[in-house]
Formats: structure tokens, C-alpha cells, sequence
């Protein structure tokens, strides 16, 4: 369980003791059968050697549809994870006692100790709107599986073009953070240029630090509104104008942003987004039998994917991005036939691994859950 604490010292000592603590192998065995965090997080709910947890020490409502958050991560995130700029962490939040777990991009540059998560709030988003309303200074999240390829290559581009749409904007500032840190755009030929959509001015996150962070040139388009640098919809005319010719294009966001840019720019300068092409289809059962085998669970197919009518039918499956990313969610088919709404590919195999977030049946299907 994620309790709250008002706990406030660290200092040199605590760490000390805490990392001594958390350290022996002799305190698990006189603490089984529950381990040493089950009697470390009554002190601190952080203090865990088995799971990485985080408290929350800032949080700011700088738009209308946004939190951002600064998370202090515990020493067992810190000792296994280090986090690229660009790539996503799975954070975890007890909602009337289930837990559940997204993933977000953090917006920090690379290195620093604290995590910055913006999370955008969506329509119907259970765990977005909670952490909207609720995330407050003291909370305790869970954290786990740091991933994603969306990073900036080892050797840096000279001229660098980022494109993002709304929420896409945290792992693109972790980037241009991440640049500015090093010193980037400061010698001659070294640029970077910077096209964000959002909805309105309002919804722009980010819009100040943007503005002062040297050497960076910001275009800002608002598909709602009007009135930024940049008229419509993303198309050649706008990267043109940000930078021609660059070197490299990272972008995220929204699937027809993604699109739009990779026929401007070509497969082989653009990296795309993490973000997914999203299931376009209406759900189409198909009369077949879902066995969740682990739990004696059965269920008539509905058409949606594996991973919500499992929840429909009361489990609580492991799930992260709910998009096929993370595969936090993946879990063994043992028979049967299933389709990913990503990618097209159908799995007819026995023992086949499948993300059960944007798989769904055709005909009857065992799942080990
Ligand atoms: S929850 Fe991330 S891949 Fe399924």
C-alpha cells in the first residue's frame, strides 16, 4: 500500500542508516515472511529495497489540462534505473485501493535527480484526472520499467528539428533540456528548432521556459484557436520555416502529426514518437470464449481488447501504457488465436507472449491471468 508521509529530513545520517538498513540480508530473514519493506514503509513510505517508489515533492497547475509533478524517486529507482532523455517510467497510483500504472515521459534533462512528469489530462482518463485533482506534496507513487527508444543519438546531430502535439512535449523537453545542459546550440552550425502544437496558448505547456532557453528557435502552432507563429495544420511549409535541411527530426504526438512529418521529411532523417497509430475499428466480437485460466475466469468475448475485459470481469492485470508500448501488460497465451490492433500481426500459436492492452480474441483464447 502507497500511504502518504509528512516525513521531511533526509540528511546524511538518515541515508545513512536508512541504506544500512535496507542493505542486510540478515534483516529479511528476521522480518519474513513479509521482507524488510513491509516494516521500513510504516517509517517512510519510500524506504523500500523491493520496489521502487517515488514521493511527490512538487506540484504545479500551469494549464487548464495539466499537472506537473516532481517526484523524488527512492534509492532502489535510483541504484537500478537511469532514465534517457525521451524515454518513459511506469508510475503506479492506489485509486481506492487498486493500483494502477501508466506510463509518462519524464520532462527533466537526463542526470537529474528528481523526475518531472507533466501529465495531460484526458477526457475520461482515470489516472490522468486523479493525478489532475488529487497529486499532493507528500504522496507516495510506485515507479518500474524505464524504456523506450525515442532517445537522441550518442554522437548529437549539429541541426536538430523537434516537432511535438500536446502532451508529446515532456519527452521532447527532456531532449532540448538535456541539449541546453551540454551546451548544444552554442557553437556556429549547431542549431535546434522547435514546432509545438497545442490547442490554445492556454493548453501550451512549458510556453516560458521555451521562449528563454538560449538558442533554441520555438514556433508555436494552435489548431483550436489560431493566432501563433504558424497558421493550420502541420505541414512543409511549417518545418521549412523552423529549419530547413536539418540533420534530424524527432517528433511525438499525435498520429497524423507523426504522418505528416515523416512524408516531409523522409524515413531515413525523421525518429518518430513512442506514440502508437491508434485502434481505429469499433470493437467486433467475436463469439468466442475468453479463459482466463490463473483466475477460473471465463468470459464471452465483447471486442475489446484482452487487457479491459479482463478488468470488466474484476482482475487487475499489470498495465502501463494501455497503447502497446511498455509491455508491462504482456502475459502467455497458452491457445487460441489473437490479433494486435497495432501492428496487424496475428499470434495462432500455443505459448505465445501477447500485450493483452491491444490484443484482442479471434474465436476462443487461454490466458494465462
Ligand atoms: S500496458 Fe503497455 S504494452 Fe500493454
Amino acid at each position: 500500500m502507497f500511504t502518504q508521509t509528512t516525513h521531511t529530513s533526509g540528511g546524511t545520517l538518515a541515508r545513512a542508516f536508512r541504506k544500512r538498513v535496507l542493505g542486510s540480508d540478515l534483516l529479511d530473514l528476521l522480518t519474513g515472511p513479509h521482507g524488510v519493506d513491509r516494516y521500513t514503509e510504516l517509517v517512510a513510505p519510500t524506504w523500500t529495497r523491493g520496489e521502487a517508489r517515488a514521493k511527490v515533492v512538487d506540484v504545479r497547475r500551469t494549464t487548464p489540462r495539466s499537472v506537473t509533478l516532481t517526484l523524488a524517486p527512492n534509492d532502489t529507482f535510483t541504484t537500478t534505473h537511469a532514465v534517457k532523455a525521451g524515454q518513459y517510467v511506469n508510475l503506479t497510483v492506489e485509486i481506492d485501493g487498486r493500483r494502477h500504472t501508466r506510463c509518462y515521459s519524464p520532462a527533466n534533462a537526463e542526470g537529474a535527480g528528481n523526475l518531472e512528469l507533466t501529465v495531460g489530462r484526458h477526457d475520461g482518463g482515470l489516472v490522468s484526472n486523479y493525478l489532475y485533482h488529487r497529486a499532493r506534496r507528500g504522496m507516495v507513487v510506485g515507479l518500474s520499467g524505464v524504456g523506450g527508444d525515442f532517445v537522441l543519438p550518442v554522437r548529437r546531430p549539429r541541426r536538430i528539428l523537434f516537432v511535438s502535439g500536446g502532451s508529446g512535449i515532456t519527452p521532447v523537453m527532456a531532449m532540448l533540456r538535456t541539449l541546453v545542459t551540454e551546451g548544444h546550440p552554442g557553437t556556429p552550425g549547431a542549431e535546434i528548432a522547435f514546432v509545438h502544437y497545442a490547442r490554445t496558448p492556454a493548453e501550451a505547456c512549458y510556453r516560458d521556459e521555451l521562449a528563454a532557453l538560449p538558442g533554441v528557435r520555438v514556433l508555436h502552432g494552435y489548431t483550436r484557436s489560431g493566432g501563433g507563429d504558424l497558421v493550420g495544420r502541420c505541414g512543409p511549409e511549417h518545418l521549412a520555416a523552423a529549419m530547413p535541411a536539418p540533420d534530424a527530426v524527432f517528433v511525438c504526438g499525435p498520429t497524423a502529426l507523426i504522418e505528416a512529418v515523416r512524408q516531409h521529411c523522409g524515413p531515413g532523417v525523421c525518429t518518430e514518437s513512442f506514440v502508437p497509430p491508434a485502434p481505429e475499428a469499433p470493437p467486433v466480437a467475436s463469439g468466442g470464449r475468453i479463459t482466463f485460466s490463473d483466475s477460473v475466469v471465463d468470459v464471452v468475448d465483447d471486442g475489446r481488447p484482452l487487457l479491459e475485459q479482463a478488468e470488466s470481469a474484476g482482475l487487475t492485470p499489470a498495465s502501463g501504457c494501455r497503447m502497446g508500448i511498455c509491455h508491462t501488460c504482456t502475459r502467455r497465451k497458452t491457445a487460441g488465436t489473437v490479433r494486435n490492433l497495432v501492428t496487424g500481426a496475428v499470434s495462432t500459436v500455443p505459448d505465445d507472449d501477447v500485450q493483452i492492452c491491444v490484443s484482442v480474441p479471434v474465436g476462443d483464447v487461454d490466458i494465462a491471468l
